[in-house]
């Protein structure tokens, strides 16, 4: 089993403040890190539950592909984070599992993390990124 943990379920939002206050509000929720990711075009916010998080996520630029989503579907479900021990043998073994990954190699990403995104498609219609703490 490569997966160790959920890391995060990413939820795209038009409004970061809008939705923190609604998850403080709703669940006594407090954000334990906040971060622009430039390459993205994200600004992220996130909760700790547990050993997982769930990252707020909304866009900082028109042509980032969370603005792009949220035109098209409105905020909701965006991608869940698959924490794995390593990014690259986790995407050698999704990719011999037929899925085609967005990022053929580790990436960093938020919070220190390296990171690899899978496509949907040929993954249950499911968005996953791989994080390597
Ligand atoms: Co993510």
């Amino acid at each position: 089993m490569l997966l160790t943990e959920i890391d995060h379920i990413a939820i795209a939002v038009h409004d970061l403040d809008q939705a923190i206050s609604f998850y403080e509000t709703a669940f006594g929720a407090s954000v334990v890190h906040r971060e622009v990711v430039e390459n993205d075009g994200v600004e992220e916010a996130l909760i700790k539950v547990a050993e997982s998080y769930i990252q707020l996520t909304a866009a900082t630029r028109e042509d980032s592909p969370v603005a792009k989503f949220l035109a098209k579907r409105g905020e909701g479900l965006h991608h869940v984070g698959y924490r794995v021990d390593d990014c690259a043998a986790a995407i050698s073994s999704m990719v011999a599992a037929g899925a085609t990954p967005i990022d053929a190699e580790p990436r960093p990403g938020s919070r220190g993390t390296t990171v690899a995104f899978i496509h949907p498609k040929g993954a249950c219609g499911t968005l996953i990124e791989l994080v390597q703490e």
